[in-house]
């Protein structure tokens, strides 16, 4: 079967390097890809949000199924586009994918279905949104309710620093208009889990818990990311608590999507604070997390292109994924300067050097080819990953990986796992 993947990021590279081992695989095309996708399959240079010129593409090479990774395109319409013209897409329709791309739409949402969340509010207008926070005694999150890259998010200790985070995002624009309207919310403290589930038309299977790192500095300080590094499984999940996640969140928000007439099917991703009362949502996604991806994948020991191809069958009741117990730790390294400004087409070395080690492998993301070398090409660059006997095994030889990889102004986080390290002591 040849399949057409979308997407540039860590997250595309993982999945790729997984369909790559499927038996069920012809040819593989990733649209637009980058230079660790190029080791998988053939790079296709279409744009990840041209919907016209994918459905055109993937009927010209008779394409079995289509797996879309990120956020936009599935907002977008890609899967209904897709379906449309005939082709097995792999994601919710767009309809369904405002869970993720409007987040007053998932705020009411679970307002709905009785899901736990953070006491949030709807703002339109920056005068409103002021009042309403001046009026608030406790801390608060202000977020963009628009797709925001996963940045559009800035956390808040008091009212005045949350009036000019609304202000940054309603007046300012800082986030385009993905901040025409925000949510306002009473900021949850706990640990955070991301939690990730195949849905079909009938049933649901929950995969192995994970924890990105969101912040941009140790000791998760400073501005939000996409995300700095993830592991799996994420020890604050234990099996009581999953059990908890999947009855009292994820159930229940397959269930109100039902009643709203916006069924779901593909990857739900709920981002979970693990509080003193129990799991609230802090947001969903409808799609694979990235890096999240990274870690998990290298622990899944199935097909994954027979799970994906289950989901749009209906068919996810014949599934059952097998796992390696080991844990794995993924470490970003980006560009000097992401979540803000850096440089592009840095020469990265020692790739070579840092696979040499076992159970490691580094997923590309902003790299691309230029004269016989690999080069950087975005924010976050590499999610170099590995399996180790226990989390904290993992850790060292991901970070052993690390120090072999080189490029001019390169950075990451040198606390990836460390809370899971401190949970299993
Ligand atoms: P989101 O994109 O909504 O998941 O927000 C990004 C990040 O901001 C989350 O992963 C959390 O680290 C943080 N965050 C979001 N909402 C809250 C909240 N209500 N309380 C505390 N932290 C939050
Ligand atoms: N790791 C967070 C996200 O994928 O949105």
């Amino acid at each position: 079967m040849n399949v057409l993947l979308i997407g540039n990021g860590g997250r595309e590279h993982a999945l790729a390097w997984k369909l790559k081992q499927s038996k069920q695989l012809d040819t593989l095309y990733i649209a637009p890809g980058n230079a660790g996708t190029a080791q998988c399959g053939e790079n296709v240079e279409i744009a990840d949000n041209d919907v016209r010129a994918l459905v055109e593409f993937a009927r010209q090479k008779k394409i079995g199924l289509a797996v879309v990774g990120p956020e936009e395109p599935l907002a977008k319409g890609l899967v209904d586009a897709l379906e449309a013209a005939g082709i097995k897409a792999f994601g919710p329709n767009a309809a369904a994918a405002q869970l993720e791309a409007d987040k007053a739409f998932s705020k009411q949402l679970m307002r709905s279905g009785a899901i736990s969340t953070a006491e949030g509010r709807v703002f339109d207008r920056f005068s409103d949104a002021k009042a309403y926070i001046a009026s608030r005694d406790e801390p608060v999150v202000i977020k963009a309710a628009g797709l925001a890259k996963g940045k559009g998010v800035i956390v808040c200790d008091d009212p005045a620093q949350g009036i000019l985070a609304a202000e940054k995002i309603m007046v300012d624009k800082i986030f385009g208009a993905a901040g025409d309207r925000i949510v306002v919310e009473d900021k949850l403290l706990g640990e955070e889990t991301s939690i990730l589930a195949f849905v079909d038309d009938h049933n649901m299977y929950v995969m192995e818990s994970s924890q990105d790192h969101k912040a941009i500095g140790d000791g998760d300080t400073g501005p939000n990311t996409g995300g700095m590094g993830a592991y799996s499984p994420a020890p604050v999940v234990t099996e009581e608590m999953m059990s908890r996640i999947t009855r009292e969140i994820l159930v229940p928000t397959i269930d109100a999507m039902n009643r709203n007439g916006t069924p779901y099917r593909g990857v739900l991703y709920a981002g979970l604070m693990i509080t003193s009362g129990g799991p609230r949502v802090l947001e969903f996604n409808v799609r694979f997390g990235d890096p999240e991806t990274q870690p998990i994948l290298l622990r899944l020991q199935s097909d994954l292109l027979e799970v994906l191809l289950a989901v749009c069958e209906g068919r996810l009741e014949e599934v059952f994924l097998k796992w390696d117990p080991r844990p794995a730790v993924c470490v970003v390294m980006a560009s000097g300067g992401y979540p803000g400004d850096y440089q592009k087409g840095k020469v990265i070395t020692g790739f070579k050097e840092a696979e040499e080690l076992a159970d490691v492998v580094v997923f590309h993301a902003g790299t691309r080819q230029q004269d016989g070398h690999v080069v950087t090409s975005g924010g976050r660059v590499l999610g170099v990953t590995a399996l180790g006997a226990n989390i904290a095994a993992a850790k060292a030889r991901a970070y052993e990986a690390v120090d072999r990889i080189r490029f001019d102004g390169a950075y990451y986080r040198h606390d990836i796992a460390d809370k899971a390290i401190r949970r299993k002591r």
